[in-house]
């Protein structure tokens, strides 16, 4: 994009990991952002309005924050947060995202979604944005969806879930050997940033997106190799852990062992020449 227009991109979630990745991508390239957030004056937003965005109060349950924070931009970044624990709330919010989009005319969707592919598996999580996403196509939005399964950040950001998820519940419910589909948020928001600057390329794809795809034991050696040390593991047991981040992970890490996930890195790379694999993301992040 030739930064001297410098149209505008709203941005779900912009306080977060994968919505503070896509705004800084879409800084670096040149677009204005408007940066959306329930406590725009708070640290990260002020955070954000240091790196240049523009950061506005929004609420996805507040459907006239919406159309406020949607107005007069080029696109918009549509996440949902995590921890809702409700497939409704998850659901609702997402539509009146998407709702909001239609009454503003919004040019081009890029929707943050997660998950094996195009079919219910019972993780409430990925059914809710595959039904977001129905209901995004339904208002005849110009949507591209990224579908990433697993953020490499899991493997060393305490920030994710008690500490003891990635390297100490995750593979006693998935199982050391159940292959994941693995892409950094970073790479997340470099893809997002892609998708805004070729609309024409991308929208109207469902893109599957992973730079690895990677077991825990695989990635718990290349862990080691790394950084000459066994990742952290923190005992927990499974009804404290479930107190933490509800059922919901748990079906989702249990659904990972029963059904094996055979996702190609190749699109992802035709995409992104640049995404990192767990050994470079781990390099990366040291
Ligand atoms: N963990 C994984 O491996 C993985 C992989 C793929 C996809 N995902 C999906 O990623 C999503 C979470 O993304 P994330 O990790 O970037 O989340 P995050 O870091 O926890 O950030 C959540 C963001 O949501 C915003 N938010 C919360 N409630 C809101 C509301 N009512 N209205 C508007 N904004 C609200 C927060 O902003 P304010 O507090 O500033 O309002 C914050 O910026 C989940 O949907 C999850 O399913 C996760």
């Amino acid at each position: 994009m030739a930064s001297s227009t410098k149209r505008t991109i709203a941005v779900v979630g912009a306080t977060g990991r994968q919505g503070g990745q896509v705004v800084r991508h879409l800084l670096a390239d040149g677009w204005r952002v408007r940066a959306l957030s329930r406590t725009p004056a708070g640290k990260k937003g002020a955070e954000l309005g240091g790196l240049g965005a523009d950061v506005v109060y929004a609420d996805l349950e507040d459907a006239a924050s919406l159309d406020v924070a949607f107005a007069d931009v080029s696109g918009v970044f549509v996440m949902q947060p995590p921890g809702s624990r409700s497939i409704e709330i998850e659901v609702g919010q997402g539509i009146n995202a998407a709702n909001a989009a239609a009454r503003a005319g919004v040019a081009h969707v890029v929707y943050g979604s997660a998950g094996p592919g195009n079919t219910e598996t019972g993780v409430q999580q990925w059914d809710a944005k595959l039904r977001v996403a129905r209901g995004m196509e339904d208002l005849g939005l110009p949507l591209t969806v990224l579908r990433p399964m697993a953020f490499m950040e899991l493997m060393v950001d305490p920030s994710f879930y008690p500490q003891s998820s990635t390297w100490y519940t995750m593979p006693r419910l998935a199982g050391v050997d159940s292959r994941i589909p693995w892409l950094s948020v970073r790479d997340l928001g470099a893809v997002a940033a892609r998708a805004f600057a070729e609309p024409e390329r991308f929208i109207g794809k469902d893109l599957r997106l992973a730079a690895d795809v990677k077991s825990l034991a695989e990635c718990r050696r290349v862990f080691r190799e790394g950084r000459g040390k066994n990742p952290p593991r923190f005992p927990m047991p499974l009804f404290l852990f479930r107190r933490f981040v509800g059922d919901d992970i748990l079906t989702m890490w249990r659904w990972l062992r029963e059904n094996p996930v055979d996702a190609d890195t190749g699109p992802t790379y035709e995409v992104l020449p640049t995404a990192m694999d767990v050994q470079a993301f781990l390099q990366a992040v040291r």
